[in-house]
């Protein structure tokens, strides 16, 4: 059994995106450069959009922050990421979720240029994601598959069982793994399907995102299978210093020894997914994506 090592795969990928962006400042060209929008002060938000923006130094990025309290209007944000659109020094943009419940996420997300949504939250990014097409793909499942290639995770013709089908997560996962290349049998479950237990335990690949910690157990895992945890639930705890715990989906300690390869939670897909997103900022400086718009 291999424990997939997601903080070094994606501090591998962070010194590849920092040697590249040293080249792009030899010469003489503008590093790209990262902003994020965050509402609020939910303690996970601010966690996550620190990270980014520790991140983006450490690569040599430039990075803005713009904050906003949680009474602004969906308008004062739409304004906003107009501002972020039209501004040539930002690449690429994120705007953290979630958002109060007074903004709709849907309106503010569609608002952004695709060309700078480097989240890949926009619906012309999940088209192209699904219509096979260049595309910035959502950091989690971007993650996931850099996790599999670098751990040489053979996937051609395996059944691929994704359970949790949100629209960052789940189903993106779904596409990636289906893709010419990549040629997996995939199967998208949720909390609808029925035997749940007897699809999972079928599986070769078997992706928990669905939000709920320590669901997936040794009997829902055939031997020698790939197992891939999304899960990131805080739970209270008095062992560390912030109170809390980051709990995944799979009980790990009972599944681990039946799988040829599992990621831990943490440090498994949660540290892949801030150099994902650092590593669409550099494609849109590269203008990677949309070339054929510049
Ligand atoms: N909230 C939780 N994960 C994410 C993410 O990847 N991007 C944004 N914008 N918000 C999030």
């Amino acid at each position: 059994m291999t424990i997939i090592d997601g903080k070094e795969i994606s501090a591998r990928l962070k010194e590849e995106i920092r040697i590249k962006v040293e080249a792009i400042k030899l010469q003489g060209s503008k590093p790209p450069h990262l902003a994020a929008i965050l509402v609020g002060h939910d303690g996970g938000s601010e966690t996550y959009v620190a990270a980014k923006v520790k991140a983006c130094e450490m690569v040599g990025f430039g990075s803005t922050l713009v904050r906003y309290e949680e009474d602004v209007t969906e308008s004062e944000l739409l304004n906003c990421i107009d501002r972020l659109n039209k501004d040539p020094e930002i690449d690429g943009f994120i705007v953290q979720l979630p958002l109060p419940k007074h903004i709709s996420e849907e309106k503010i997300i569609e608002s952004i240029d695709p060309r700078k949504d480097v989240d890949g939250f926009h619906p012309v990014n999940v088209g192209r994601v699904v219509a096979g097409m260049p595309a910035f793909v959502s950091a989690t499942p971007f993650g996931i598959m850099e996790l599999l290639k670098r751990y040489q995770i053979e996937t051609s013709g395996k059944h691929c069982v994704v359970v949790g089908r949100s629209n960052i997560v789940g189903r993106p996962m779904s596409i990636l793994l289906s893709q010419k290349g990549v040629d997996c049998t995939v199967t998208l479950c949720h909390s609808r399907t029925r035997n749940l237990k007897e699809i999972c335990a079928g599986a070769d690949i078997l992706v928990a995102a669905l939000g709920k910690p320590e669901f997936l157990t040794a009997e829902m895992v055939k031997e020698g299978a790939v197992v891939i945890d999304v899960g990131t639930t805080r739970v209270p705890s008095s062992e560390t210093k912030s109170g809390f715990k980051l709990k995944g989906d799979v009980k790990f300690d009972e599944v681990a020894h039946k799988c040829s390869f599992i990621t831990p939670v943490p440090g498994g897909v949660g540290p892949m997914t801030i150099a994902s997103l650092l590593y669409n900022t550099l494609l849109a400086n590269e203008h990677k994506i949309y070339p054929a718009y510049e």
